[in-house]
């Protein structure tokens, strides 16, 4: 679709960058905050890139003043971070740590004090340990309440300066390695507990949607969904059911909940087929359906293509955390779809297909499927950065990629998508979760590597001032 101009961005769009709490506060144990189930697990070995950790992390919990200091000097008008659940209640439920309520208290306040939108998200995969070991976090339906309560109290306590809400941040991705992977905790490989808990964890957004409404009357809230379009291989037909199978079980399975309160009919008899169909209960799909939110969280890094994968083909695989191009196997279901490379596209070190036009497909899709606005939670490059001597980080290549996806999201309005901001991934270099310190996405350089926190020292690379001129000009200046 060609458009002789493209329109600008809108005049209120969110200029933003984001970070979760366990990938960058550090202070895993202070102030009376109670462990995370990634507290435990990255303790166990193996688990992580060199046995990396976030006791530390960027210290942001230490360091938040400096952050939004140069969160301010680069011009940002929105920041999303997590409130780690166990910071706020040490537990999962009862007695609130007032010292961990006061510390996002004070990071909301120098925000808004910098004219920078606070983003908040409820919930980044830190389920409070307590809660995991004594009915195992989200395959109990009792997780629902005790999510709805901890909701509940961030809303009364933070509803007044919080107007922007993301539920839960990518439930898809976090509960597809935690169940079927074994690469998140509680690092099962199990289809039915997949799908079980995923039930649950939706039972839990809606409630906590629900309670929003109530607490937090004109304000906006939605999901954030792993949104990794599918394309089919080729036009076979075979390679085209894999591609519609893959949309179906990787993406509808969960917009569709989130957006039209219902599973995709297709997908949800497959599993009744196969005896892997969560426990619908009555009352659960009017749950869901009451709880349709006010927009899209996107989180988009790549898109991946698919292959016809037969009954005793290849089944899932784990990605690369390596950082060693072209170390990801092809992955699938059998009987369903598998990935395959995509001969188009130039790939990161991770091995994630960079494809700016696959972001205004994801866009397009969700506006044309859903009819929600859309708020880009998350797009970046995790990449290998070095530090050069007087403090130069010449990251050419981040920029590229953020110029072309901010391009391509100037052609998704210009075709008709309601797009209300762009949070770039992320402000300053953050823990990746399975891959150490070592791929890095910040506009903002923090020197430490896996194992030493030598000195935190923030150095602002190239992309922080290239981003800074591309705020000032509206995004006319990419
Ligand atoms: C998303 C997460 O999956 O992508 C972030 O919400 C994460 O927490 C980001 O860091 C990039 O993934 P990774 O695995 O490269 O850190």
């Amino acid at each position: 679709m060609h458009h002789p101009s493209l329109k600008p961005f809108p005049d209120d769009f969110l200029w933003g960058a984001a970070s979760a709490a366990y990938q960058v506060e550090g202070a895993f144990d202070a102030d009376g905050k109670g462990p995370s189930v990634w507290d435990v697990f990255v303790r166990e070995p193996g688990r992580t890139f060199q046995g990396s950790n976030g006791d530390v992390a960027v210290d942001h919990y230490h360091r938040m003043e400096e952050d939004v200091a140069l969160m301010a000097e680069m011009g940002l008008t929105a920041y999303r971070f997590s409130v780690s659940w166990p910071r706020v209640l040490p537990r999962g439920r009862g007695e609130p740590n007032e010292a961990g309520l006061a510390f996002y208290d004070r990071l909301i306040d120098a925000l808004l004090a910098r004219g920078i939108e606070p983003v908040l998200t409820l919930y980044h995969w830190d389920m409070p340990q307590a809660l995991q070991d004594e009915y195992g976090g989200w395959e109990d339906r009792r997780i629902v309440d005790d999510f709805g309560d901890y909701c509940a109290l961030l809303f009364r306590r933070y509803g007044d300066r919080v107007k922007t809400w993301v539920s839960l941040n990518e439930q898809n991705y976090n509960l597809s390695n935690a169940y079927l992977l074994a690469t998140h905790p509680p690092a099962a490989a199990d289809r039915k507990r997949f799908y079980a808990a995923n039930h649950i964890a939706f039972l839990a957004n809606a409630r906590a949607i629900r309670l929003f409404r109530q607490w937090v009357p004109d304000s906006r809230i939605g999901p954030s969904f792993a949104y990794s379009p599918a394309y089919p291989a080729s036009c076979a037909p075979a390679d085209m059911l894999a591609f519609d199978n893959a949309e179906e079980f990787t993406n509808h399975w969960w917009l569709d909940v989130y957006c039209r309160g219902r599973y995709p009919q297709i997908a949800l008899a497959w599993l009744h087929e196969r005896g892997e169909a969560p426990d619908i209960r009555p009352g659960d799909i009017e749950a869901l359906a009451a709880a349709r939110p006010d927009f899209i969280g996107l989180n988009y890094y790549y898109t991946l293509s698919y292959a016809h994968n037969p009954p005793d083909g290849v089944g899932m695989q784990r990605i690369n955390t390596t950082g060693q191009k072209g170390s990801t196997p092809a992955s699938g279901v059998p009987g369903l779809y598998r990935t395959a490379p995509n001969p188009a596209l130039e790939t990161s070190n991770w091995d994630w297909a960079i494809d700016p036009a696959g972001l205004r497909i994801a866009l397009r899709r969700l506006t044309s499927r859903y009819g929600l606005p859309v708020l880009i939670t998350e797009n970046g490059l995790g990449e290998f950065d070095r530090l050069e001597d007087g403090d130069r980080v010449r990251d050419d290549y981040r920029i590229a990629y953020l110029r072309s996806h901010l391009h391509a999201c100037r052609e998704a309005i210009s075709d008709g998508v309601e797009l209300l901001g762009f949070c770039a991934w992320s402000f300053t270099d953050i823990l990746s979760w399975l891959n150490g310190y070592q791929k890095r996405y910040g506009f903002v350089y923090v020197d430490r590597d896996e194992t030493d926190a030598r000195d935190l020292r923030r150095v602002r690379k190239d992309s922080f001032f290239w981003y800074q001129r591309a705020i000032a000009s509206g995004g006319r200046e990419l």
